[in-house]
């Protein structure tokens, strides 16, 4: 692997942004799916929720990163071999660098191989990442978490240390999240190392805030992905005939977002005419919380076992280390 700037792009991302889409909206209740927020607009507007007072998540992980790179880096390379550090929808990789920097610092032997959906997203990692660390090899993947950790995997037969923060297992269902945990230990060896990040269930008030914002800019990046749409997928939603709602349920710790039609509308998406009722809903992500007890099953459940936990002075989150079992 080199620091030259090679994105590898899936080629039919587009035609299957289509089918996903009209698969949800035709679909009872209607649905998106989440990873398609991160258009260009949707990385920008990602970066100002991280920056929002509501959104503790982005701070407490933040924390975790900055205070305890160096206890991380040392469980990761307790064995001494040479590893990829392979982390599944990057972004701006603002947190991680804190990690990358200790690795570096203490002369371990890696390679840095970020994956994430946003073409955006990989071609700016691989661009401005190597001024910071001029030293980091580093090979930017850019398509969805399985096609390119499949090719991930076969990079090198170095043993493979990956990361899953932002709490983006948050966006799956408790189902969803145990059927990503089994698929990804099936790519992985004995010995392989998982750091995993989890929002933890906490003062309700507070979970709904980070998803509600008094600015509106988490309501601007769900409206992102019907611009989108139109953008890419010749779509005509006109966007003040959708209101953001979100909620949080405190028994089971999911957080839903949906879009919900102010009126009976048609919208068109390429040739195809989609029907809303007044007051049906979109429903467009997840961010499930956590208990720590529900972490461990998780790992237990999908072949993993739990090593160690970092948590911030709040114990809002946790990134978690996980060895394949
Ligand atoms: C919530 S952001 C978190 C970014 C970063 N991990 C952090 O902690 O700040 C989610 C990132 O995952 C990427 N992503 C979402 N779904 C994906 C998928 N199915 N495959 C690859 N990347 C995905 C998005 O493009 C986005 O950059």
């Amino acid at each position: 692997m080199s620091t030259t700037t090679t994105i590898e792009t899936t080629t039919d991302n587009k035609t299957q942004f289509l089918q996903e889409t009209l698969t949800g909206l035709q679909s009872e209740p209607k649905f998106m799916r989440s990873k398609y927020f991160y258009d260009a607009t949707g990385d920008r507007i990602f970066q100002q929720i991280m920056e929002m007072e509501e959104y503790y998540l982005t701070n407490a992980e933040m924390e975790i990163l900055r205070y305890q790179s160096a206890q991380l880096s040392q469980a990761i390379t307790a064995d001494g071999t040479a590893f990829d550090l392979i982390e599944l929808g990057a972004g701006d990789a603002t947190k991680s660098i804190h990690l990358l920097k200790s690795l570096l610092d203490n002369k371990m032997e890696f390679s840095y191989v970020p994956i994430d959906i946003s073409e955006h997203v990989i071609s700016d990692l691989e661009e401005n990442l190597p001024k910071k660390l001029p030293e980091l090899d580093i090979k930017g993947l850019n398509g969805d978490y399985f096609d390119m950790l499949k090719k991930a995997t076969q990079l090198s037969d170095r043993r493979k240390v990956v990361l899953f923060m932002g709490a983006n297992i948050g966006n799956m269902t408790i189902a969803d999240a145990e059927d990503f945990c089994s698929s990804l230990k099936q790519l992985l060896s004995p010995n392989d190392l998982l750091i995993i990040g989890f929002d933890l269930k906490k003062n309700p008030q507070q979970i709904l805030a980070a998803y509600n914002d008094k600015g509106g800019i988490t309501r601007s990046f769900n409206l992102n992905l019907l611009q989108r749409i139109n953008k890419e997928l010749d779509g005509n939603f006109n966007l003040e005939n959708f209101e953001h709602y979100a909620s949080y349920d405190p028994a089971s710790g999911a957080c839903k977002s949906y879009l919900i039609s102010l009126k009976n509308q048609i919208v068109n998406i390429g040739r195809q005419a989609i029907h809303f009722a007044e007051n049906e809903y979109i429903f467009m992500e997840i961010s499930q919380k956590y208990a720590l007890s529900d972490i461990d099953q998780l790992a237990e459940k999908t072949g993993f076992k739990p090593l160690q936990r970092f948590f911030d002075q709040h114990q809002y989150f946790v990134d978690a280390i996980w060895k394949v079992d």
